[in-house]
């Protein structure tokens, strides 16, 4: 298998084959990612996201040869986002990772932050604010390790969605969001702690994507029309994993 990698300044893109490809590659970079921040903070503190796309890495991490490189107690889980959901409903962010990886290997229970999609979006997200906020032992913006990042067809990433009044939220760190459909709300960490992690990872996959993905990959104005396109790490890197039919190009 062949692999395109790009490199521009803090950004580097690699097209991979397909979403096998992906998982490999995203779950390698977290285990090299995880022994370097253990090594110097002995802590690693990860937000993750929902969707299909990262759920194969998710699978990975869970089994070897990654699992045992990884040394889970010193691993923090927290999310990206989550669905307004009890967490034992499909839609559920929180349950898509705790079935295929949180509940497979010995994390201690206490390093797993979950969003509370059950309570009422205010008052999750605020107290979700909390829980960072005491993690961190701050009141600034925290330093997630690493981020992994999907993307939607419409450009939206966590559950930041393009015109949403959530793009521009400036002091806090989560915010509810309230859609029209589904029926579901959701809560999300804001752009400017998105772009304060160290670390940013993209796992992007499918032709229905290729569209968004060559607008913010490529040097137009437009990207910033996509929240995915809004995500550059002020003091970190990002890394977009993409398959071949995102990157619209075919490879071999
Ligand atoms: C969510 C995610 C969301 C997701 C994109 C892409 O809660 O759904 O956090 O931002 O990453 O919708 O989803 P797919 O990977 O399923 O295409």
């Amino acid at each position: 298998m062949e692999t395109v990698v790009r490199v521009e300044g803090k950004r580097s893109v690699q097209v991979l084959s397909d979403i096998e490809a992906i998982g490999q590659e995203a779950a390698s970079l977290f285990v090299n990612a995880s022994r370097n921040s253990v090594a110097i903070r002995r802590r690693f503190v990860v937000a993750i996201s929902g969707g299909s796309t990262p759920r194969r890495l998710y699978t990975l991490l869970s089994t070897e040869p990654y699992r045992d490189q990884i040394d889970w107690r010193n691993v923090y889980f927290f999310w990206a986002d989550e669905r307004c959901v009890p967490k034992g409903n499909e839609e559920s962010n929180f349950k898509t990772a705790f079935e295929r990886l949180l509940s497979k290997v010995p994390i201690p229970d206490g390093n797993i932050h979950r969003i509370k999609g059950e309570e009422e979006p205010e008052k999750a997200a605020r107290a979700y604010e909390e829980d960072i906020k005491k993690f961190f032992g701050m009141s600034g913006l925290p330093v997630f390790d690493l981020v992994i990042l999907g993307m939607g067809e419409d450009g939206h990433t966590a559950s930041l969605f393009p015109g949403s009044k959530s793009l521009e939220e400036t002091d806090r760190l989560t915010v509810p969001v309230y859609l029209d459909k589904p029926n579901w709300s959701r809560i999300t960490l804001t752009l400017p702690v998105l772009n304060n992690a160290a670390q940013i990872l993209f796992l992007v996959a499918g032709q229905a994507k290729a569209a968004v993905v060559s607008e913010i990959l490529g040097d137009g104005e437009k990207k910033r029309q996509f929240p995915a396109g809004l995500i550059s790490p002020i003091q970190g890197n990002v890394t977009w994993l993409i398959d071949q039919e995102a990157a619209g190009k075919r490879i071999g």
